[in-house]
C-alpha cells in the first residue's frame, strides 16, 4: 500500500556505489549501507575479501574505464577524493555527469570559503572537486567533515613503543567521530529528497593534538602525552615511515597554514536525530586498537 504520508518525488537510491570503500569511513558507510539493505558496490584499488551483499570493482579513482564500470545501475554515489591534484578528477567527473546518480562529496571544513585560492593544498584540492561536481551540474550533497577522529589510529604503532605520541601539531579543531559522519553520509545518500548543498560536521568540541592524547590515555588507563615535533624533524620521520613525499608536503603545508578553528556546528544531530560523539567516547570504544 503506498505510504500516503510521503511526498510524491523520486524513490530513494537502492542502489550505490562506496568509494575508499576499504578505508576508515568508507567501511562505515559500507557497513550502515548494508543494514538498510541497500544494494553496495565498492570501488576498491586491491580486491578485497567478500562480503555479503556487497559487489566490487576493483580499480582507480582517475581512471575513467573503472568508474564508468562501477557506475552501471548505481543510483547513488558516495565520493571521496584522496588524492592530492584535482586535474585527475576531470575525467572520473565527466563519467558521473554522464550517469548522473545522486552525489555525495566528502569534503573538509578546511575550505575558507571568503578565499579564492586556499592557502591549504589539501583544501584546494576538495574546493577544486566541489567547484568541478557544482559545474558539472551534478547538484552535489557536500559534507564538509572536521578531523575525523580515526586518524588517531595512526599513533597505534608508537603507543605500542610507549607513552609519547610525536608528530606535528596542527590547529585545534572538532574532531568528528567516523561513525558519526557515516551515519550523516547515509542520511543523505538515502533521503527522499536529500538537503542539497553543503552540511559543515563536526565533533561537540575543539580538541588540541595533546588533548586527544590525553582523552585516549584516560580510555586506555595510561598517562600519555603528546610531543609536537619541529616540521622538519616531522618531515624526515614520515619520509622514513614511507609516507610519499607530496602528501608528507602537503600534511606539513596544512599543518602551517590551517587557521585554528572554533566551529562546532550541529549538522551531525541535524541529518542523523543524534548529537555528535566526544572523541573520549570514541577513544573508549576503540581502545582495543591500541593493543
Ligand atoms: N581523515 C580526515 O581527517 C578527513 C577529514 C576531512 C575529509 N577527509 C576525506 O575523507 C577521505 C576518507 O578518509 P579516511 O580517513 O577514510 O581515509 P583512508 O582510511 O585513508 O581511506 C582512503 C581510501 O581511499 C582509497 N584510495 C586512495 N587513493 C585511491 C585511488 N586513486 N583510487 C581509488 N581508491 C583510492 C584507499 O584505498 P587503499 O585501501 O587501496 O589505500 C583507501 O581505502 C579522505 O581521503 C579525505 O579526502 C578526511
Amino acid at each position: 500500500m503506498p505510504d500516503s504520508t510521503r511526498p510524491a518525488g523520486p524513490r530513494p537510491p537502492s542502489s550505490v556505489l562506496v568509494t575508499g570503500a576499504a578505508g576508515n569511513l568508507g567501511r562505515e558507510v559500507v557497513d550502515r549501507l548494508r543494514a538498510h539493505g541497500v544494494r553496495v558496490r565498492s570501488l576498491v584499488r586491491h580486491q578485497t575479501p567478500p562480503r555479503a551483499g556487497v559487489e566490487s570493482v576493483v580499480g582507480d579513482l582517475t581512471d575513467p574505464a573503472a568508474v564508468r564500470e562501477a557506475l552501471v545501475g548505481i543510483d547513488a554515489v558516495f565520493l571521496i577524493w584522496p588524492l592530492l591534484d584535482s586535474a585527475s578528477a576531470h575525467a572520473p567527473v565527466a563519467e558521473l555527469a554522464a550517469a548522473a546518480p545522486r552525489v555525495v562529496y566528502l569534503s573538509t571544513t578546511a575550505i575558507d570559503d571568503g578565499a579564492a585560492r586556499q592557502s591549504d593544498p589539501i583544501a584546494q584540492v576538495h574546493m577544486d572537486v566541489e567547484v568541478l561536481l557544482h559545474e558539472a551540474d551534478l547538484r552535489p550533497v557536500v559534507l564538509r567533515s572536521d578531523t575525523l577522529a580515526s586518524n588517531a589510529r595512526g599513533w597505534a604503532s608508537q603507543l605500542r613503543m610507549g607513552d609519547v605520541v610525536s608528530g606535528l601539531d596542527i590547529a585545534r579543531t572538532a574532531v568528528v567521530d567516523e561513525r558519526d559522519v557515516a551515519d550523516a553520509a547515509v542520511a543523505v545518500l538515502l533521503a527522499h529528497r536529500p538537503d542539497q548543498g553543503v552540511h559543515v560536521l563536526t565533533g561537540p568540541e575543539v580538541l588540541s593534538r595533546a588533548e586527544q592524547v590525553a582523552h585516549l590515555g584516560s580510555a586506555l588507563r595510561r598517562r600519555l602525552r603528546f610531543q609536537a615535533l619541529p616540521a622538519d624533524l616531522a618531515r624526515s620521520r614520515m619520509l622514513a615511515d614511507g609516507r610519499p613525499e607530496p602528501l608528507v608536503e602537503a600534511l606539513i603545508a596544512a599543518s602551517v597554514r590551517r587557521p585554528e578553528s572554533n566551529r562546532v556546528t550541529d549538522h551531525i544531530e541535524r541529518l542523523t536525530g543524534r548529537p555528535a560523539g566526544t572523541f573520549a567516547q570514541w577513544a573508549v570504544d576503540h581502545a582495543a586498537d591500541f593493543n
